[in-house]
Parts: C-alpha cells; structure tokens; sequence
C-alpha cells in the first residue's frame, strides 16, 4: 500500500471513494446535491463501531464509505476498532484508489498524526496476502493507493514516510514468517537479510559455523549440529544516526524450524514450528522499516538462525556445551534450543557496545499459557527500557505486559554438573528462560521479548502477524526523535 497525506475541502476532492463519518457524509452528499439518493440508501444504516455503508454516488467522489461510531468521541482501542472495520470494508471494494477522512473522529488523549498512524497501519494488516504458493492465489485488494485526509498537515510532515516503511517492514516480517521451512532456512534468511544492504548506510555480514566455532559459540552450535542445513549468524549495520551514537542492537531467534531435537515434539500442529524464526522474522522487518524511514540512529540487527533437528550427530540431553561467554551449559532439554541459540548471540551483540539490547523470540510455550496471543512478554534488566517498550506497544496498539525478571527465580537453572541448566522446572517457564538469557548480558540495558504468543496465530487464521514490528519500530521512532 502507498499512503500520502492530504487535506482540503472534502466537497472538492475527486476519488473513486471517499471514507467518512456519518454525519460527513449527509454533508458532501447534500454539497455534491445527492441527498436525495445518500438518505434513501442509508435509511437503515446503524450508526455504530464496526457498521459500515457504501453509497455510489457517482461523479466525482463515486463511492462514500460510511464508517459507523465516527461522529462519537473514541478511546484509542475503539478508534483501533473503527478504523480496522474500516479498513476491512474499503478492502473490498473494487477501488485502486481512496481518500480516508476520518480525522474528525475524537479520540481521547490521541491527535491527528496518532490517529493517521492508527489508520495506516489497520489497512497495512488487513491487506496483507500470502499467495506465493498456492497455484491459482486468491486475487489480492484491488486498493494500492490510500490518501490520508487531515483537517490540519501541521505534524505530519513524516506521517506518510512512517506508514509506509512499517508497511513493508510489516509485509516482509510476515512474508518470512509464513515462508515454509523447506524454503526459509538460515541461508534464506541470510540471502533476505543480504536484500537491505543495498541501501548505502547498510552492511551485512555472517558468521558461518567455522566463524562460530572460532569464537567458541559452542551453545549456537549444539543446535544446529543436529541439522544438515548449516547455522547462520547474521549481522546487519545500519548507520544512519551520528558516529559518535552508540548503536541500539536487536537480536532475533530464527529457528527455521523446532522439532525439538532429540527431546523431540509431539507430532500436533508442529508444522506451526515453521514459525519458530518470527523473532528474528521480526527484527528484520523492523530493520527494513528503520532503513526505509531513514530514522537517525545507528542500529545493530543480530540474527541467530539455525535449525533444531533430531539425528545421529544431534545433542543428546545430559550434553554439556561451553558457550562463547565462557560459561558451560548442561543440555538437558534439547528442545529449549532458543535460548542456546540467543546466549551466544547476545555475547556477540555486547562486541558492538551498544547502548541497548532487545531481543525477541518465540521463546516459549508457557508465555501462551501466561499472556495469551494478546500481549507480548517484556523482560529487562531496566525498567525505563521496559517502560519505553510497553508505551511503545500501547501507541502502536502491539501491546506488550512486563513479566517478573527476579532473582527469586534464577535458582530454578541451578545445574549438578554444569554452570546452569537449560531449563528451569515445570513452573513459570517463559520467566526462566528470560532468567537464562539474563545471566549473558552485564552491564548493558536489555530487554527480552518473549513472542511465541503474538507472533503468528494457529488455527483457521494460521499465519504470521507480523508482531512485535510496530511496536519495535514505534520505540525506534521515539528514541530518533530524542
Ligand atoms: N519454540 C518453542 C516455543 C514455542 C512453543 C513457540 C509454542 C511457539 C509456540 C521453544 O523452543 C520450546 O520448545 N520451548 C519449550 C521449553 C521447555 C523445553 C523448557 C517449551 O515451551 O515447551
Ligand atoms: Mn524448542
Ligand atoms: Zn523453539
């Protein structure tokens, strides 16, 4: 989708169709001398959230889309609502191009450049299609093109250069997300991630496993030794802040695909383990956005993408692996491989001296029994980061709820044999594995975003929603702006 930004009288505007409130609709109708028709078809239209009503009119605005519950003042999860019913509507409407009025609703604490966004990027959700392998795709929205109709221009000067970097930083996310496995592996993402460098501020680089093995990442490698496909780690630079800036570093697991190893998962619905790279999926769409916006600030993009396998050269549990922090791990659940994969990334995330750390992964299932799809898991060792990403999650409306990172807990990893074990007991998992990756980063603001609940859905929905890039895109936003 392509927004821009627009104003000016709505009676004068010239569009295939124009989305409105109620009460702005009589308006143009009766300035366009149409009331006549606008009432009849309108008669029983229920002026409510989540209502919508195309009425042709022909002429130069042919079509006004009604959007129920736009002429009431909205808090922001309603107005969140109205616009998504809106966008589902004007979807499928045979139209290649619209004209969304729809600044005149009121929401409570949010103005015009707030709610341009909110709209944006409903419509970017909605319009997303995953066709590619299907042999006759369903036909994708006939919409490519939106204007975004503002009573006043003043503060949105970057409002249309946002929405548009989180719409393909949100497609890409999703895209890799709903790739297959037999097609997204660590070289495909490697191969992916390779695609931003053509932009000049942006370099990419990975270690291949004889990089790994030189820097002793021994955790990384007990994963992806079980597989044929060689792990990857990937490095992607962006400079676009001052020299002197030190760098934010995302760091994503990208599993490929979990069968879990040697401790091998039940057979149900593992095919939903394709989706075990929406972390990494994640801050890669991110990073595109960031790299399309031309925010100004250095970014680091970490990578840690590997299969989990069972086979003859696979980890076994009791394994005990020494990772490139030093510290020895007692293996003794090979199906908790994401935090094996991240402890080392991480260690490689701190060579960058970067001002702060967050990383996102499909971590866990106990997250889904904690939080549901709902809400992300937030993590951090400082509570003005998690502040920051749980503010972000409410304005870009990819909500995220901050866990318990105590030391209460880390006993759980303690390990006979080993400096910890990889797993903690059967309470409280998604805060264990957190307490894992808490004991690689010192000195260092971190945060963990545990996703294996938002990140993709099961199901008749199944696919990959693209969560946490608004969220991550809207911190990154924020800290550019100071
Ligand atoms: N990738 C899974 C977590 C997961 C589960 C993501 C469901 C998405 C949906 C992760 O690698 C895993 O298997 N975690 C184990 C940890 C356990 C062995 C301590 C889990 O959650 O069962
Ligand atoms: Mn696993
Ligand atoms: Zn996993």
């Amino acid at each position: 989708m392509k927004y821009s930004i627009t104003d000016g009288n709505l009676n004068d505007l010239r569009t295939p169709c124009l989305v409105v409130s109620l009460k702005t609709a009589k308006r143009v109708a009766r300035a366009l001398g149409s009331t006549a028709i606008f009432s009849r078809a309108s008669e029983d239209f229920k002026d409510s959230v989540e209502q919508s009503l195309c009425v042709n009119l022909g002429g130069n605005i042919a079509r006004l889309l009604v959007i129920g519950g736009a002429d009431e003042t909205l808090d922001a999860d309603k107005f969140r609502k109205l616009v998504n019913a809106a966008a589902v509507s004007l979807l499928k409407l045979p139209v290649k191009n619209a004209i969304v009025a729809l600044d005149s609703v009121k929401v409570t604490g949010e103005r015009t450049p707030w709610k341009a966004a909110t709209l944006m990027h409903a419509i970017s959700y909605n319009a997303y299609r995953y066709g590619k392998h299907k042999s006759k795709p369903a036909s994708p929205p006939t919409l490519t093109t939106v204007r975004v109709h503002v009573s006043d221009k003043k503060g949105t000067t970057s409002s249309a250069r946002l929405g548009n970097a989180l719409d393909a930083g949100l497609a890409f996310s999703r895209d890799l997300g709903n790739e297959p496995p037999n097609v997204c592996d660590p070289n495909y993402l490697l191969k992916e991630a390779r695609k931003l460098a053509k932009h000049p501020e942006v370099s990419v680089s990975n270690l291949d496993e004889k990089k790994m093995a030189a820097l002793n990442m021994g955790a990384f490698l007990s994963v992806s030794k079980g597989s044929d496909k060689p792990g990857q780690m990937i490095v992607i630079r962006y400079n676009g802040g001052r020299k002197a800036d030190a760098p934010i570093a995302l760091v994503g697991k990208g599993i490929t695909f979990d069968t879990g190893g040697i401790s091998l998962k039940p057979g149900a619905a593992m095919d939903e383990m394709k989706f075990d790279m929406c972390g990494a999926a994640s801050v890669l769409g991110t990073t595109k956005a960031v790299i399309q916006a031309g925010l100004k600030i250095n970014l680091i993009t970490i990578v840690a993408a590997a299969e989990n396998m069972p086979s003859g050269g696979a980890t076994r549990p009791g394994d005990i692996v020494t990772s490139s922090s030093g510290k020895t791990i007692e293996i003794l659940n090979t199906d908790a491989e994401g935090r094996l994969v991240l402890c080392d990334a991480l260690t490689h995330a701190q060579t960058f001296k970067p001002k702060t750390i967050i990383d996102v992964a499909t971590l866990t299932g106990a997250v889904i029994v904690a939080l549901g799809s709902k809400a992300s898991a937030v993590y951090a060792n400082d509570d003005k980061l998690a502040n920051d990403l749980l503010a972000a999650g409410q304005t870009s409306g990819d909500k995220a709820w901050q866990m318990p990172l105590w030391d209460e807990y880390q006993s759980s990893l303690n390990s006979n044999f080993a400096d910890m074990a990889n797993i903690g007991g059967r309470e409280a998992g998604s805060v264990t594995a957190a307490c894992f990756l808490s004991r690689f980063v010192e000195g260092v603001s971190w945060a963990h975003m545990d996703v294996a609940g938002s990140a993709f859905m099961g199901g008749a929905a199944k696919g990959a929603t693209g969560r946490p890039v608004p969220l991550l895109f809207n911190y990154l936003c924020q800290q550019a702006n100071g």
